[in-house]
């Protein structure tokens, strides 16, 4: 999988080194050769011998040998490197790299690389969520940089948090993805579920209420999905759109029929995009026979529908769900209470008013909301609107 390929692992001072001996021990398994770069701290949680042994070269730390004076040259380390893959990398390090600290000879590497650089967080819960953390890692993904999800789980600490450092095989894996683009399996292993389409509500066996939905955007999202290798649950309304390629199709009429497929779909999934359009009302009662017209007017009673992203967003814990709104004014006000009410990680706002965007078109304008704000998006194909979208959760699940 690797073969022939040259990877430089980076190891900073963490607790999470010693998974750089297991990780350095598969990338020589998958054919690549390894060449290992050591903080000096790191060097105190992990042996230069143990990492020399595994990866079958010696281990860089100084800028010089200063035994024989020999150079250790960050330069061709950097040219040499198909790949730099920083695993562990602490607080410190990342934030040097987000500012251009360049005082060991890790990071004059990381400088000087013009391969794709990965680094594998590691650290405490409270420091990697710390807002100072969450900034530097935004700046490197903005400079390119890869950044592996971490976990949440048991830490070093003691307590239970996100910060763990990923496991060698994802990070493997991770790596494969990088170096082989056409087949990015970023969701290799994650389950969602997404709804798309418009609901019918029956009046009588004859007649329904429903809306202009087409289920475009959603099955958008769920080949986008498929496409990076996650398992999808497409929980689809009527439409005469073809399955997209690998993903399970539920078909349902009803809102009601929509909130049982959906909620038993959540149970297993990492995560759900509410994105069909789902009757706010349905009639109290269904007619069992026809109903005969009449000179009279009449009317229909409706009643509630249940919410299904109320729903699941009560049980979601940290899985992500992203909601969508359709507004024809005050939208970003009306979405962002949205957000709080159905305890969405962020919210789609189409807007009605907005050429190109919205019902049957190929095309549409979006605002991502989410609580730090609003990201406003240029006219695109739906397919190119649902790669930002999944973009987006990707981030989330960091
Ligand atoms: N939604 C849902 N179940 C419902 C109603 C809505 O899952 N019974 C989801 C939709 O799929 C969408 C989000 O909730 O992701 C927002 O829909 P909604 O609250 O109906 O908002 P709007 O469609 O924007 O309309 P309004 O607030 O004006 O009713």
């Amino acid at each position: 999988m690797l073969q022939g390929k040259h990877i430089l692992l980076g190891v900073t001072g963490s607790i999470a080194a010693y998974k750089a001996a297991v990780l350095c021990r598969l990338l020589r398994t998958a054919g690549a050769e390894v060449k290992v770069v050591m903080t000096q701290t790191a060097k105190q949680f992990i042996t230069p011998l143990t990492m020399a042994t595994l990866s079958k070269n010696p281990i860089l730390v100084e800028f010089f040998n200063p035994e024989n004076g020999e150079w250790n040259s960050h330069i061709s380390l950097g040219e040499w490197a198909d790949c730099y893959l920083i695993a562990p990398a602490t607080a410190n390090t990342l934030a040097k790299m987000a500012t251009g600290v360049a005082d060991n000879l890790l990071l004059t590497t990381y400088l000087s690389a013009r391969c794709k650089t990965i680094v594998a967080p590691a650290m405490d819960c409270d420091m990697f969520s710390h807002i100072t953390t969450q900034n530097n890692l935004a700046t490197l993904r903005s400079h390119g940089v890869i950044i592996a999800p971490s976990p949440a789980g048991e830490l070093a600490s003691g307590l239970t948090g996100k910060g763990r450092m990923a496991e060698p095989e994802q990070l493997l894996e991770l790596l494969i993805q990088t170096l082989n683009p056409e087949k990015k399996k970023s969701l290799q292993g994650k389950h969602f579920v997404v709804t798309a389409g418009a609901t019918i509500e029956a009046i009588d066996p004859v007649r329904y209420i429903t809306n202009h939905s087409t289920g475009k955007m959603g099955y958008a999202i769920a080949q986008a999905l498929s496409d990076r290798g996650a398992q999808v649950t497409l929980v689809t309304g009527r439409t005469t759109l073809p399955t997209p390629q690998g993903v399970t199709r539920v078909d349902v009429l009803s809102a009601e029929q929509m909130y049982n497929a959906t909620t038993e779909a959540f149970k297993s999934a990492h995560g759900a995009i509410m994105c069909a359009a789902v009757a706010d009302y349905t009639p109290a009662k269904v007619a069992e026979h026809k109903i005969k017209k009449s000179d009279d007017d009449m009317s229909i009673e409706l009643v509630r529908t249940k919410d299904i992203a109320a729903a699941l967003g009560a049980v979601k814990g940290d899985r992500v769900l992203v909601g969508f709104a359709l507004e024809s004014d005050a939208g970003v006000k009306s979405a962002q209470s949205k957000l709080k009410r159905k305890n969405l990680n962020f919210i789609v706002l189409n807007s009605l008013t907005d050429k190109g965007a919205g019902f049957g078109v190929d095309t549409n304008k979006v605002t991502f909301i989410d609580s730090n704000g609003s990201q406003s998006l240029p006219l695109m194909s739906k397919a190119e609107v649902a790669e930002k979208i999944v973009d987006k959760i990707e981030q989330e699940l960091c």
